[in-house]
This record gives C-alpha cells, sequence and structure tokens, in this order.
C-alpha cells in the first residue's frame, strides 16, 4: 500500500487514511500548516495527553491541575518578555529570496568553501548571472553548483581563483549562510513577532486608525506607524504562545486555595499558537499546537537536583509508552542555547526520520517569571516557609520567591513521534496463502484509539447480535470499542491493524455452539479462544496491565 515511500509520506498517506489526521480545510485547498484531528487522531491525541494527565497530576500529591484563558491580559506577555522578545531574527537570502531563521541557519567556519548549491543547472544559471549583476563577480559553475566563494575569517567571505589563496573580492559574512542553497549573500536580520496578535471589545478600531490616517496625511512615516501601533496597542490581545505563563498567574491562588507545600506543581495541557516561520514535518512544527507543561517550584539552591529528577522521570515516561525507548534522548543546553530565563535546560530528543531533534523541553527556568509577575502585577508572589531560618537573617520563617523547573512537552508533537514509533512493516501470508505486507500501527494500547473491535464472522446467523451484546457490555465497563462489519474478517483485521486495535473479538460459528470468542492480538496474530463470559475481564486486565 505505502511501497516506494518515506516513512513521513507513510505516516502522512496512513494518517490521512485511517482518520488520524486531515489537512484542515481541504476541501478550499488546505490552510498551511494547519491540522484537523479524526476520528482516530482525536482519541489518539487525549489518550496521551489523559496519560500525561495522569502521570503528572492524577498520580501525585505534590501536583495540581489548571485550565486558564488561551487569551491573557496583555500585560502578562510584557511581563515575561514575550512581547519584546519573542521574535526571531528573519533574513532573506538576496539571490534566491529564500526566508529564514538567522539562528537555525548553517555556519561555515573560516576556509570552508561555501557552494552555492541550485536544484539544477537552469536555476545555477540564472543565479550565476543574478550574483554577476549584483555583485560584479562570476563564479563557476559546476553542473547546478556555484563555486569559487569561501569563508576569510568571522566577518568576511571572499571571491577566490582556482587554487588562489588571495580573494579576488571580499564581502561582509554574516556568520551564516541559506539553509537551503548556502547563499552568504544575504539581507540585514529583522525581528519578527512569533505571537498572533487579535483586539477585543466591540469597537473595531479601522473607524480610528482611518480617522488618525484622513488627518495626519502629512507626518513622517515613522511617526505615523508608532501612532497606529499606540491605537492598536489599547486593545490588542494575544493568543497564548505557550501554556506555561498560566501557571505563574495563578501560582498564588493555586498555592493558597490547596494548600500546597513547596516543592509542588502546577500543571496545565492545551492549545498554543505561534506565527512561526518555518512550518515543517507535517504536525512536528505548526502555528497552532497543543502543549503539556508543568512548573514546579522549589526552593532556590535545589533547583539543580530537581532539573535531574524532571530529566529523567520525563523521559522515562516517554520511553515507558514507545516500542524503541533507544530513539529518545537528553541533551544538555550549551551556555548560548539558553533562553533569557534559564539557567539550565535539557531538552528531551527522538531520532525523527531527519534525525534527533526536540520533543521536550525541561528547563530550569530561575525565579524570573514569578520576579517579573510581581514586578508588572504590584502582587506578591513569594512563598513563606514557616519551618525553615531565613538564611540571610538567621531568624526563624523564610519569605522566598521559589525557583521552577519547567518540564514543557508538546503534545501533538509527541502524536507524530508515537506514530512514527508505531508504524510496522512485514511481510506475511494472505488469505491464499502468498507472500503480502502487513501494515501495523504497534501503538502501545493505553494510546490506542481504539481498545477492541468486535466483529461478526457473518452478517448472519445471529452473530451480529451476539457481536452488538458484547459491544454493549464494553461501553457499560468505559473501554473504547468498534462494532464492525464490512468486507472480510482478512481485510478487518488489517484495517484494525492500521489504526492500531490490540485487540479484535470475533463471532464465529463455535460461538453458539459453546459459547466462546476469539481473541486476535494485533501484534503477533496469535488467537485464542476464550469464554465469551471472561471476555469483558479478560480485555480489562490487558489493558490495565499493559
Ligand atoms: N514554556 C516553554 C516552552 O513553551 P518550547 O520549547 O518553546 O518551550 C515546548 O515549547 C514544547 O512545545 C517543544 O518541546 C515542542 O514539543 C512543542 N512545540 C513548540 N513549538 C511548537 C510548534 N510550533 N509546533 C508543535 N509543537 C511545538
Amino acid at each position: 500500500m505505502f511501497e516506494n515511500q518515506s516513512l513521513m509520506e507513510k505516516i502522512i498517506s496512513l494518517a490521512k487514511q485511517r482518520g488520524f489526521i486531515f489537512q484542515s480545510s481541504e476541501i478550499y485547498g488546505g490552510l498551511k500548516s494547519a491540522y484537523d484531528y479524526g476520528p482516530l487522531g482525536v482519541e489518539l491525541k487525549r489518550n496521551l495527553m489523559n496519560e500525561w494527565w495522569r502521570s503528572i497530576v492524577h498520580e501525585r500529591e505534590d501536583t495540581v491541575g489548571i485550565d486558564a484563558s488561551i487569551i491573557m491580559h496583555p500585560k502578562v506577555w510584557q511581563a515575561s518578555g514575550h512581547l519584546a522578545g519573542f521574535s526571531d531574527p528573519l533574513v532573506d537570502c538576496l539571490i534566491s529570496k529564500e526566508r529564514f531563521r538567522a539562528d537555525k541557519a548553517p555556519r561555515p567556519k573560516s576556509g570552508d568553501a561555501i557552494p552555492i548549491t541550485c536544484t539544477d543547472k537552469g536555476q545555477a544559471k540564472t543565479y550565476l548571472d543574478t550574483i554577476k549583476k549584483m555583485f560584479n563577480i562570476e563564479l563557476r559553475r559546476n553542473g547546478k553548483i556555484l563555486e569559487g566563494l569561501k569563508v576569510i575569517d568571522k566577518t568576511s567571505f571572499g571571491f577566490f581563483n582556482e587554487d588562489e589563496k588571495e580573494a579576488i573580492t571580499t564581502f561582509q559574512y554574516k556568520g551564516y549562510v541559506s539553509p537551503t542553497f548556502g547563499s552568504p549573500f544575504l539581507s540585514d536580520e529583522r525581528q519578527f513577532n512569533l505571537m498572533f496578535r487579535s483586539q477585543i471589545g466591540p469597537v473595531d478600531i479601522l473607524g480610528d486608525i482611518s480617522t488618525f490616517a484622513e488627518q495626519n496625511r502629512d507626518i513622517p512615516r515613522e511617526d505615523f506607524h508608532k501612532e497606529i501601533e499606540k491605537i492598536i496597542k489599547k486593545s490588542a490581545v494575544y493568543l497564548r504562545p505557550e501554556t506555561a505563563q498560566a501557571m505563574f498567574v495563578q501560582f498564588q491562588n493555586c498555592q493558597q486555595s490547596m494548600s500546597m507545600k513547596i516543592p509542588f506543581g502546577i500543571a496545565q495541557m492545551g492549545k498554543s499558537f505561534r506565527n512561526e516561520i518555518t512550518v515543517e514535518h507535517f504536525i512536528f512544527r505548526s502555528c497552532e499546537f497543543e502543549q503539556m507543561e508543568m512548573e514546579f517550584f522549589v526552593e532556590p539552591g535545589t533547583q539543580k537536583k530537581w532539573l535531574k529528577y524532571w530529566r529523567d522521570a520525563r523521559i522515562d515516561w516517554w520511553k515507558s509508552l514507545s516500542n524503541n525507548p533507544e530513539k529518545f534522548r537528553y541533551r544538555l543546553h550549551s551556555k548560548d542555547e539558553l533562553a533569557h530565563y534559564a539557567d539550565a535546560c535539557y531538552d528531551i530528543e527522538y531520532e525523527y526520520p531527519w534525525g534527533f531533534d526536540e520533543l521536550e523541553g525541561i528547563a530550569s527556568r530561575t525565579d524570573y517569571d514569578l520576579k517579573k509577575h510581581a514586578e508588572y502585577s504590584g502582587s506578591k508572589l513569594s512563598y513563606f516557609d514557616q519551618q525553615k531560618k531565613d538564611p540571610e537573617t538567621g531568624k526563624n520563617g523564610w519569605r522566598y520567591t521559589p525557583y521552577v523547573i519547567e518540564p514543557a512537552a508538546g503534545a501533538t508533537r509527541g502524536l507524530l513521534v508515537y506514530l512514527l514509533d508505531a508504524y510496522h512493516e512485514e511481510i506475511v501470508p494472505d488469505a491464499n496463502g502468498n507472500e503480502s505486507t502487513r501494515v501495523v500501527m504497534k501503538l502501545h494500547p493505553k494510546l490506542s484509539p481504539i481498545k477492541v473491535a468486535v466483529l461478526p464472522l457473518v452478517k448472519k446467523e445471529g452473530l451480529p447480535e451476539i457481536a452488538r451484546d458484547i459491544v454493549t457490555k464494553f461501553f457499560n465497563n468505559g473501554i473504547n470499542t468498534r462494532y464492525d462489519e464490512q468486507h472480510s474478517i482478512g481485510k478487518r483485521y488489517r484495517r484494525h491493524d492500521e489504526a492500531g486495535t490490540p485487540y479484535c473479538i470475533t463471532i464465529d460459528g463455535k460461538t453458539k455452539e459453546n459459547n466462546t470468542v476469539t481473541i486476535r492480538y494485533r501484534d503477533s496474530m496469535q488467537q485464542e479462544r476464550i469464554s465469551i463470559d471472561k471476555v469483558i475481564d479478560v480485555i480489562r486486565k490487558k489493558l490495565t496491565l499493559s
């Protein structure tokens, strides 16, 4: 079915065909980087997020959960630094017009050649001419590659004749090249805010803007922009770019209402929005996505211990639901990678088809956020520990601003990880004994969208009635079950293999004779007969123990 496709292409095809993920607004041509979770996708996403909630909130005494508004007071984003700093440096390639993030671009070092790699010879000829016109140099074309450029030092690159050590011409080097073509001919960096802005309130600001524009036709452009920005800012609100900030803002309410003692955590999962410049790899990076985040408040000085604790706890959790635990690893951030609020950070990475990349960040966020929100709101966001002595005064009782460890995971990114992890192909004999490829999604039963499929062998002889009766019993026990009578039994098994359904219960002629059904196991394809009276208990036990 998915021959000759890369793993990513196979996942995208299967996700659509089996109802996991669809392109958003597909009948209108789709909206870039927006996705809809279909009948199986919504179940998988909920199961994954519920498992996270269970391990972080329900199974711990030291955490509580919240569900905050997506739109918060704009001052939240001023205090957190998102309004000022939540932006990426963007650069344009002057030759190809490619736009990219400077901080993610490849960085050739002194002495390295800078080949400009085009998609084909035709494009190489065009770029050769463009470079000649713009910079008065004629690079050497080798098929689709343009040669002759080399990094001289941190701030300059040059055009060199073959075998010559001295550059004919030198140019200013920005320290990186464009990711697709490797071009060093680049514009200056420009900042770009990643937050989605909207307006709150019934008054349409377009009226105020047009009145201002009519009355101020002659003012300088820069002043005009500043004034328009002021009008917009009066009612501007932002879609949250992370779920994290609500936990800082509600720190005091949660701590006091639930009498929480440090160390304790506040968790939240839900939608976040970022106007990403590069949307890539299917749902890996999209503009609307879901996060699962926790802020764990700790005593100052204990953050290193807790950072390691959460790093290990979180990677173990990801591994526990996977078939390939060796594909997860953690990586310590270097100093220059750290966000402005962090004194240390680990990324939990997964080995995607394009290599190891981020799945979750575990950041030691210091007391930055609570202090900032205290400063901007005027509220006291501190904690008083009666049992401890103040280290400065030596007196009983210590009031301090807690430090924070933040495990911040992507729920939709996690879903992609488990789709990749589950995808499995094997050659098995079909009904006629011929070799055929079986695609099976080896999802952990806790994540599987459908836990049990109940299949009458034929649509007659009372088998559908028996099957429906079993389905009702599963429903009454809260086990997500599907009744399925379409197509041959072999095709149904294959369909449920691709849906990741771990157990199929088949009702056949013998069921009526001796009150038994077969259970077919997705991964081994083995079947066993059990009494119809035991079927709920058997499946329930298997699901609990899995
Ligand atoms: N509160 C900290 C924070 O939001 P982050 O590293 O920007 O940190 C945490 O995001 C996680 O959210 C990432 O590790 C990733 O799994 C997920 N994530 C971030 N941006 C995303 C996007 N555009 N699309 C999908 N998932 C994203």
